[in-house]
């Protein structure tokens, strides 16, 4: 998704790297505690680099006693500007554990549950309010890619996390929200699911930090973690995040289990960047 002109910048040695494992719906909350005391010893506590699960909203209170140096992010959250949302989180719900992390835009709720901009703009705005980092989910369908849409599509979803931030009267911080660049159709529950490569990936980065350029102002994008999520397994981890402009990955099936996991973590801590 590299727009025409664009140059690959250099990793920026400051960007925090990111894995998460989504539990999606899959896991409930008595698999979802055994996993995490499974992999918690073999979290490495990192300064720049944050690993952390998500899990399902009733997982929640029982991953958090025993998340050990595991960071939580919830996979959805709701807003409560002048109406009751029933079925949602609140922010106040993830206050309660001090979740600091939240998935906003993930392409199976833009996909099977019909959100649009307006939604994912509203949950981003109640997210940032309450110092919530929210990992926006962005990525084309195969159709637009094949349009050659990508670009635009994301530009668009882009430009909802910088009204988000203008709606919260908040100055737009790099690390006050992650960007999880998941193409649709790559992901690996997807109907039509095809394989991206590394270095497609890594393009698409590159593009996405012009976008953030361009919405937020130079250097926004070499600021901002992007991080990868799209079928990554313990074979091929290595060769997503050791790209530069990849940092770090959002992972479903892949880390699902205990040993898929460890393979994922091993990968992401071998693609340490050094200074
Ligand atoms: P996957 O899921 O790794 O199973 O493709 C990633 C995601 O849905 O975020």
């Amino acid at each position: 998704m590299t727009p025409k002109g664009a140059q690959a910048t250099t990793p920026h040695s400051s960007r925090r790297r990111y894995l998460f494992a989504t539990f999606k719906n899959r896991l409930d909350p008595a698999e979802s505690v055994d996993l995490a005391l499974k992999v918690r010893g073999l979290i490495e506590l990192r300064k720049r680099e944050v690993v952390g699960l998500c899990p399902s909203a009733l997982a929640i209170p029982w991953v958090n006693g025993c998340k050990g140096g595991l960071a939580l992010a919830a996979q959805n959250c709701g807003w409560t500007e002048s109406y009751s949302l029933t079925g949602e989180l609140s922010v106040r719900d993830l206050d309660v554990f001090s979740i600091p992390y939240c998935l906003v835009g993930h392409s199976e709720r833009r996909t099977y549950l019909g959100e649009t901009e307006e939604i994912i703009g509203r949950r981003l705005k109640a997210l940032l309010a309450a110092s919530i980092v929210p990992i926006l989910c962005v990525g084309e369908t195969l159709k637009q890619r094949r349009a050659g849409q990508s670009v635009d599509v994301i530009a668009e979803q882009l430009a909802t996390l910088g009204d988000a931030f203008a709606a919260c009267a908040l100055k737009p911080d790099p690390t006050g929200a992650i960007i999880a660049y998941e193409p649709m159709w790559a992901i690996s529950t997807a109907a039509s699911h095809l394989a991206l490569t590394p270095a497609d990936a890594a393009k698409s980065h590159e593009g996405i930090r012009q976008s953030l350029d361009a919405v937020f102002g130079s250097s926004f994008g070499d600021a901002t973690s992007i991080v990868f999520g799209g079928s990554v397994n313990g074979a091929d981890a290595k060769s997503f995040f050791g790209h530069p402009a990849i940092d770090g990955g959002l992972v479903g099936a892949g880390m699902q289990t205990a040993a898929g996991f460890a393979d994922v973590l091993a990968a992401f801590y071998a693609c340490a960047r050094i200074g």
